[in-house]
């Protein structure tokens, strides 16, 4: 017997499995898929204070192993997802993470008020990092992280994850001021900014120049800052977000240190991959003789997963 459970964040997640932000909406079309199969967790399209049309387009284009978005955190604001999506998914048989973002220290307050209170909210997750919105994105220093992450734990104890960027030299003292400041965990990573230029033009290919890139280019970088966080904070719950499209790259998520793994982009080529995934993982720690998820989680920091096999 194998055991995907995870117990982090005040939560008691069926498997290690999340939809990340974004690729799948609010993850209603999924709902089936939720209903057959169990999952970890579904994490919503990011919800702002007021509706949003988002950027103009042209604003997905691909790039080379992944794709550059510039969705500009679209969506129909927080009194329609309240009385419209929130019904619809407190439904779903699986952990609900609701993503969120507003400009400024107030907005972050009352949004995380409001939805902390809001039943079917399990988990929220502060997005401190689209690099498709005006100004810079607030975990490329910690002073405003620290600032909006306390707006937001302040307002609520609901469980609240900092959702930092992967665009900083160093993840970890961004990611100590959301810790110290009451964030119950990181989300790691946001799409890395990027660019893509119209070569028959010269011109930048996206409408608003800089997206976000996702996909399995970013894997690497997705790495690096899990494994990171994972050597500074060790016992910090980390959502691993970032490239990961199979099998082998959940593997890797986990063994930096993600207790969770979102899948992201990968979902919008192949809806039904983050529960075959499930079924991979523990075919896999099965031939392994692997009991638990958990004793992958962090395995690169303690030698490898045949010490952790012995322990
Ligand atoms: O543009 C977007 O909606 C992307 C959001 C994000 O990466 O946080």
């Amino acid at each position: 017997m194998v055991d995907l459970a995870v117990s982090r964040l005040g939560q008691s997640f069926a498997n290690p499995v999340l939809l990340s932000s974004g690729p799948a909406g609010f993850g209603l079309e999924l709902a089936p898929l939720f209903r057959s199969k169990p999952l970890g967790g579904l994490t919503t399209k990011t919800v702002t204070p007021s509706p949003r049309q988002g950027n103009p387009p042209p604003r997905l284009v691909d790039a080379p192993a992944g794709a550059l978005n510039s969705i500009g955190l679209a969506n129909p604001g927080l009194d329609e997802f309240l009385a419209q999506v929130l019904p619809e998914l407190r439904e779903l048989p699986t952990v609900r993470l609701i993503s969120f973002a507003a400009s400024d220290v107030q907005g972050v307050e009352a949004m995380a008020g409001v939805l902390g209170e809001a039943a079917g909210v399990d988990v929220l997750e502060l997005n401190l990092s689209c690099p498709n919105v005006e100004g810079r994105p607030p975990s490329w220093d910690s002073a405003s992280t620290r600032e909006l992450v306390r707006a937001a734990t302040r307002a609520t104890c609901t469980p609240l994850l900092a959702k930092l960027s992967p665009d900083v030299t160093d993840v970890v003292p961004v990611a100590a001021a959301a810790l110290e400041e009451g964030a119950a965990g990181l989300t790691l990573v946001n799409t890395v900014r990027g660019l893509r230029i119209q070569r028959d033009t010269g011109r930048p290919t996206l409408a608003r120049m800089w997206g976000g890139l996702s996909g399995a280019a970013i894997l690497p970088i997705a790495l690096a800052r899990v494994f990171e966080a994972r050597r500074a904070f060790p016992e910090v719950p980390i959502v691993g977000v970032g490239g990961v499209t199979d099998l082998g790259s959940l593997l890797e998520m986990a063994m930096a240190g993600a207790d969770l793994v979102g899948i992201g982009l990968a979902v919008m080529c192949d809806p039904e991959l983050p529960w075959r995934l499930c079924v991979e993982l523990k075919q896999w720690l099965c031939r392994r003789r692997i009991s638990r998820y958990s004793q992958l989680v962090g395995c690169a920091h303690r030698g490898g997963v045949d010490v952790c096999r012995t322990c």
